[in-house]
């Protein structure tokens, strides 16, 4: 009897054990893989088919039943996007989602420093979890083929390797927080004119070289969980839904284990979302939607895929698939074990967004030490600061990277800030944009047509300046269509609303002149002989007053430098050189293949206005004793090269020392310069510093289209270090045995 008892006892143990026991999927302490299988085959085709679709402007659906949250994802790279309607891009109005706007990816590449990466992912990544968004839509790495694309200041520059080491810590830091990055778009959207449908030609070489190491490194280094499918089209098909792309390079070639999520209607076909690699359909817009009742039902991925499976025409093994990524983000983020809860708006992401617009500020030119702008005690300074740029909201427009801001200083506020009862800062528009329609907002209307008077905001300005002991001009761009905006390209180079008749006069009007440009692409300076000092001051969110002030005063000393270069007019950049934009409507076709930027400048031995990689300090560094440790190599090897640098001004400060490979005699051309590495060191006044890199074959092989592999050839290599693609100060050589 005692035997049965006790045996009853075990039995009622294990069941109540048991019944206790969580589902695997809810266990978070059980394996990621454990929880997609076990959640998987308890889900129904229909749950399947729903979670694989958009079911509002911004959402995914979960799976109600089973407790499986849904995915929410916000756009943008730069800051969290104020929250819209259910099934529209106009912002709700809500109270509590004004978020601190974060200096564009632009600025964050031109840091050139792989911590302020780090401080920029992890601050952007708790602003999206305390908003309880679960998919981050940034960042952007798509490469500056051409200056005209109007969402440069989204992206990271012409550089494959300075795009590649600065998103990884960004992905890194906003993962951290239980959020998905979504490294966009995925690939080759290197313009906005017929973004929707241009099919991109481009040689296996440029492809692999260029325009895809970003987002190979985003994924086998950063281990970013989405990628967003581009809208332009790669060998005929959309970039969301591409055999080549998704299934062979990212799925297979690279193991990319996330979600590819569409770009917002970048979905045209069932079969092809299926079978082409597309994982979740965002943002389809048909015109039988505006009628249906339940419009997220005609997704491509919704009834018309559940109709084949029922119809037996396709299996549910793609499906299947698309689920367990889908399952795996969930449990990567809304149900991942110890995940941190965010914060938003607070004074850590405002010092964030600060120290790294302070370091992405470029100081491009600076003439007999026009900057830093000295404060006299005894004598108050009358400067003059002309430019609508310096008063203008610039984190609003621009497209999906458009912001709600908790705040935005202005350059002028910032300067009047900083110089306080120094000096008599006084405000000429000088030049003014037209007024726009703002973006997202319901029933917006047109603005009135104003006449604008240039000529007479010029007069007035240039009088102003006769006056003043210094003139601050900050112009540039705006985010207005056609500017610094998606969805359109900039029609040529050259300022709008005649800054550079302006500048000119202001220049003659007071020689004591800076010139602060806000922009996130390259523009034409004409006038940039005359300028004794030259800044380049990005658009920087919502501390860019004060990061801009604190360079020009000197509270900061600079130590940005350009990702892309300035060339002087427009036919010297090879995408309109001898490349071809923006091709017919169909295709366009890379022709210029590797040779982008400063790889172009070299070849063709054209002088850029200011060159990739280049910018000054308020101090000045020597570089000295290039050594490489060993003078022959076999393929298998690496080789350790090393520069000393040192700080030889009146002020400590920031160098960026980076490393160019050459590969001397080559069987293919080769760009006379690779950037394969960066340092930014900080050096104060008369110290020394010895910075060592490793190259290995991967820094030396190019892509060799025969074979479809990297190939290193033998021969003679040289590693230069400079302080700019333009400025080389050292180099040593070895021998490839
Ligand atoms: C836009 C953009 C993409 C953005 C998405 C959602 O069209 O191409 O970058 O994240 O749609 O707004």
């Amino acid at each position: 009897m005692k035997i049965k008892l006790t045996a009853v006892a075990v039995f009622i143990g294990i069941f109540f054990a048991s019944a206790q026991e969580k589902p695997v999927y809810l266990n978070v302490d059980k394996p990621i893989e454990e929880r997609v299988e076990d959640a998987l085959k308890r889900m129904t085709l229909e749950e399947k088919i729903a979670v694989i679709h958009a079911q509002s402007k911004f959402s995914s659906a979960g799976v109600p039943r089973l407790g499986i949250p849904e995915n929410w994802a916000t756009d943008g790279p730069h800051g969290i996007r104020a929250e819209v309607f259910w099934d529209e891009w106009n912002i709700a109005g809500w109270t509590n989602d004004s978020c601190i706007a974060f200096p564009a990816l632009t600025c964050l590449a031109a840091t050139w420093n792989t911590d302020m990466a780090a401080l920029y992912g992890k601050s952007i990544g708790e602003e999206a979890r305390y908003r309880n968004k679960n998919i981050l839509l940034g960042p952007g790495v798509n490469i500056y083929r051409t200056p005209l694309n109007g969402r440069n200041f989204e992206y990271m520059g012409e550089d494959p390797c300075l795009a590649s080491k600065m998103v990884v810590p960004y992905i890194k830091g906003v993962q951290e927080n239980g959020v998905a990055a979504c490294v966009k778009h995925f690939a080759l959207n290197n313009q906005e004119t017929d973004r929707y449908k241009v099919n991109v030609n481009i040689d296996d070489r440029a492809l692999n070289e260029i325009y895809l190491p970003a987002f190979k490194a985003a994924v086998k280094e950063g281990d970013v969980w989405a990628v967003m499918g581009a809208y332009n089209k790669y060998m005929g098909e959309q970039a969301s839904h591409n055999k080549v792309l998704l299934n062979d390079i990212l799925k297979k070639e690279w193991q990319f284990d996330g979600v590819v999520i569409s770009d917002w209607d970048g979905t045209h076909d069932t079969k092809q979302a299926i079978h082409n690699g597309l994982d979740m359909e965002f943002g389809t817009w048909r015109k039988e939607m505006e009628t249906a009742p339940k419009p997220y039902n005609l997704y491509y991925l919704a009834n018309p895929y559940y109709e084949l499976i029922k119809k037996g025409e396709v299996g549910t093994e793609e499906l299947d698939d698309k689920v367990r990524r889908v399952l795996r983000l969930v449990f990567r983020t809304n149900m991942a074990k110890d995940r941190p809860f965010g914060s938003f708006g607070s004074p850590e992401h405002s010092q964030a967004a600060r120290k790294i617009a302070e370091e992405g500020i470029v100081l491009l030119k600076n003439k007999k030490s026009t900057l830093p702008i000295s404060l006299y005690k005894k004598k108050k300074r009358n400067i003059l600061v002309v430019g609508e740029n310096a008063v203008k909201r610039l984190t609003v427009g621009g497209g999906s990277s458009s912001l709600k801001a908790k705040y935005e200083i202005s350059p002028f506020d910032g300067i009047k800030k900083r110089a306080g009862s120094l000096a008599n800062v006084t405000y000429a528009a000088g030049y003014k944009s037209p007024a726009v329609k703002e973006q997202d907002v319901r029933d917006a209307k047109e603005p009135e047509k104003e006449t604008i008077d240039l000529k007479a905001l010029r007069n007035e300005a240039v009088r102003a300046a006769q006056k003043a002991d210094m003139v601050v001009f900050v112009g540039g761009l705006n985010k207005n269509s056609g500017q610094d905006c998606e969805d359109s390209d900039r029609a040529n180079i050259t300022l709008p609303y005649e800054q550079d008749l302006l500048i000119k006069e202001l220049l003659k009007a007071n020689k004591n002149t800076v010139v602060v440009i806000i922009s996130g692409n390259a523009v034409a300076m004409p006038w940039a002989d005359d300028a004794p000092a030259i800044v380049e001051a990005w658009y920087n969110g919502s501390e860019a007053g004060n990061a801009l002030a604190g360079v020009l005063f000197g509270d900061v000393n600079p130590s940005g430098k350009l990702p892309f270069t300035f060339f002087k007019q427009l036919k010297d950049f090879s995408a309109h050189a001898m490349g071809e934009y923006p091709g017919n409507g169909t295709n366009v076709s890379y022709r210029e293949s590797v040779f982008v930027g400063y790889r172009w400048a070299n070849r063709m031995r054209i002088k850029p206005l200011f060159g990739f990689g280049h910018g000054l300090s308020y101090t000045t560094f020597k570089y000295s004793a290039a050594r490489v440790d060993k003078k022959t190599i076999s393929a298998n090897d690496s080789v350790t090269v090393s520069v000393k640098v040192k700080n030889t001004g009146y002020r400590a400060g920031q160098e960026v020392v980076q490393l160019y490979i050459n590969d001397v005699v080559s069987a293919i051309p080769r760009p006379r310069q690779e950037l394969k590495g960066f340092q930014k060191i900080y050096l104060k006044v008369g110290e020394e510093k010895t910075l060592s890199f490793v190259i290995n074959k991967d820094d030396l092989s190019y892509y060799n289209e025969k074979h479809g592999k990297w190939i290193v050839e033998r021969g003679e290599f040289e590693a230069l270090f400079g302080s700019s693609s333009e400025d080389i100060r050292e180099k040593v050589s070895f021998k490839l045995k």
